[in-house]
């Protein structure tokens, strides 16, 4: 009954079951059971004795229905599968992909008890205070233009994380996201694809964002928008604006079918270029970092023999950028 928490939401005051039930005509019980529903979809309903309920927690309410409200986009986060806990959301994807789930379809979980980051990390992913997120892609591209999809990621949620929040954002390639030197952001792109096809790609997100405290082996390596700003946000409302960036990025690869139109707003924004890095791989070696290329590679030219090579980022570590060089 969504005309319910549309009154809700109207009124400041507390508004009586009676009057919920005269508006609607339904009785005060069904009005009470109603409120129930709202409740376990997780808004915060006041109720109190002789004056009726109120509406709490407006900006922090972090549910289906609220995100699906608020989303302002064509296809991406149109239709949100919301999960109090768990696995990884990367997962739950993937499954709603192989049903034949639309373009745009977004997963977001409160907790993620396996969440996983780039290189078979874990990624920490606790209730109630982060965003962890994943949102499907199905383009017409090759496997090998997959690395684009991760740049453009990593583009969209610096730009709305610094449209919501005004702290300055900078991607580490290829989409590390550091504020203040400390990482606040990890995305983990995954794909499913033929040898000259791609079927899907997963963008998983996830972003500290009211994180107060991180465990000691992050000290200097990890921070959060909280952490970093001293103020509480909306994680709904910063969902609702990486949807809209990645939207109109993902047009504008897609029409371009390249992210040649982009590389110049990520090359401002990523902090990589012109620091000396670790690339870690097959082969490890110590370079500077000179470019990125519109394919998605970073240009490094080696410090021991000077010769520039291009790196891959599903095949590296790149370590250097961050304060403590973790
Ligand atoms: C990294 O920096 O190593 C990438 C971290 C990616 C974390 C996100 S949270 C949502 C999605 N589900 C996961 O299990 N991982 C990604």
């Amino acid at each position: 009954m969504k005309q319910i928490l549309d009154i809700l939401k109207k009124s400041s005051d507390y508004v009586s079951g009676e009057k919920l039930g005269e508006q609607l005509s339904v009785s005060r019980a069904a009005v009470w059971k109603e409120i129930q529903k709202l409740r376990k979809e997780g808004y915060e309903i006041e109720a109190v004795s002789n004056k009726g309920y109120r509406l709490l927690g407006g900006d922090m309410v972090y549910n289906k229905r609220a995100l699906e409200e608020g989303m302002e986009t064509k296809r991406m986060g149109r239709s949100v599968h919301f999960y109090k806990e768990v696995s990884t959301t990367n997962d739950c994807i993937r499954t709603l992909a192989l049903e034949g789930c639309e373009e745009g379809t977004l997963a977001v979980a409160e907790k993620q008890t396996a969440g996983r980051g780039r290189r078979g990390k874990a990624w920490k992913s606790p209730m109630g205070t982060g965003i962890w997120m994943s949102l499907l892609l199905r383009p017409h591209i090759q496997p090998a233009e997959a690395p684009m999809l991760t740049l453009l990621g990593g583009l969209a949620v610096a730009d709305a994380i610094e449209e919501e929040t005004g702290l300055k954002a900078g991607i580490k390639w290829p989409n590390d996201i550091l504020i203040n030197g400390k990482k606040a952001v990890g995305i983990l792109t995954e794909m499913d694809c033929e040898i000259s096809q791609v079927n899907f790609v997963i963008l998983g997100i996830g972003i500290n964002v009211n994180t107060k405290t991180f465990p000691e082996e992050l000290d200097g390596i990890a921070t959060s928008l909280l952490l970093e700003s001293g103020k509480t946000f909306s994680r709904r409302y910063l969902v609702q604006a990486i949807m809209k960036k990645l939207e109109n990025y993902y047009d504008i690869f897609l029409q371009a079918g390249s992210f040649a139109p982009l590389i110049g707003e990520y090359r401002k924004r990523c902090i990589t270029m012109g620091k000396e890095v670790c690339v870690t791989g097959k082969e490890s070696f110590t370079a500077m970092a000179m470019d990125v290329t519109p394919e998605g590679e970073l240009v490094v030219k080696r410090l021991d023999n000077g010769k520039e090579e291009v790196v891959f980022s599903g095949e590296v570590s790149i370590r250097g950028v961050m304060e403590n060089g973790k």
